[in-house]
């Protein structure tokens, strides 16, 4: 589904994605891991064609889709959607406008049947779809920025740090959802600072270290490298849900 060799940013002198390789199945729940300032915004950023960058090879939907010359806007008609650090909200706008925004290329029948399935799945933005997306909670405005990548009925979802900011109950119900959309068919590259989640909902995972794969491996197996629980989870690591249950 993607594919990515030699991709390099700069920002002015500073390199900080240094000749990154990964790819991303379809059907799988790729996630990326790694330090503060490791690229991994940039990698996503880079994806979605916000930033310049260069790359040997960088091709979307099985080899069909040249990345380093496809402009920012046609990726979503293509299928490939971000969700941006930080949500990205557009705080004036009500949830259903900002929803709407998502499907801006889809025909109206379209963009309304799937306002019908986005309310489904997230029936807290239903209940407030009026009200002004500034007001929303942090979990709430994390809904609504998943639910406007879905109004694209995107191929691939890319998913920058979710969990960020949010309470425990909260990442939990985040992860639920983002697990259901996964199992519905969408692939999903994720970007999660709470490694251990991530981990037990993904197929695989690349540990990234200064714009660099340090290591990559199936999620379970990670899940257990001494090298990402001492780094990324701690000894003692543990979390709400069972990993022998979920493995
Ligand atoms: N706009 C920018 N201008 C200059 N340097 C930048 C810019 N954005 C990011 N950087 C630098 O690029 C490097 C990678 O940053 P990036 O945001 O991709 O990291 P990250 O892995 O997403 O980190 P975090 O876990 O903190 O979100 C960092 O050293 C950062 O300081
Ligand atoms: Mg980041």
């Amino acid at each position: 589904m993607l594919e990515v060799e030699g991709l390099t940013v700069n920002y002015g002198g500073i390199q900080a994605v240094k000749g990154l390789n990964f790819h991303v199945n379809e059907g799988e729940l790729v996630c990326l891991i790694g330090c503060n300032g490791a690229g991994k915004t940039t990698t996503l950023k880079a994806l979605a064609g916000l930033l310049p960058f260069e790359a040997h090879h960088m091709y979307f939907d099985h080899g069909k889709l040249d990345l380093q010359h496809m402009q920012a806007h046609e990726r979503l008609p293509a299928g490939l959607a971000l969700v941006p650090e930080g949500r990205g909200v557009f705080k004036r706008m009500s949830i259903e406008e900002n929803l709407e925004l998502g499907a801006f290329h889809q025909p109206d029948k379209l963009a309304q049947e799937t306002l019908v399935q986005v309310y489904d799945t997230f029936p807290r933005l239903k209940e407030r779809r009026l009200q002004k997306a500034g007001t929303l909670s942090g979990g709430e405005q994390q809904m609504l920025a998943i639910g406007r990548a879905l109004m694209g009925r995107p191929k691939m979802l890319l998913l920058d740090e979710p969990s960020m900011g949010l309470a425990p109950l909260m990442v939990e119900k985040i992860f639920t959802v983002i697990e259901k959309v996964f199992k519905q068919g969408t692939t999903i590259l994720l970007v999660e600072q709470n490694a251990h989640i991530a981990l037990e909902i993904g197929n695989r995972g690349y540990v990234v270290d200064s714009g660099l794969v340090e290591f990559e491996g199936f999620a379970a197996d990670l899940l257990h490298d001494p090298r990402v629980r001492e780094a990324y989870l701690g000894d003692e690591s543990s979390s709400a849900r069972d990993v022998n249950a979920s493995a």
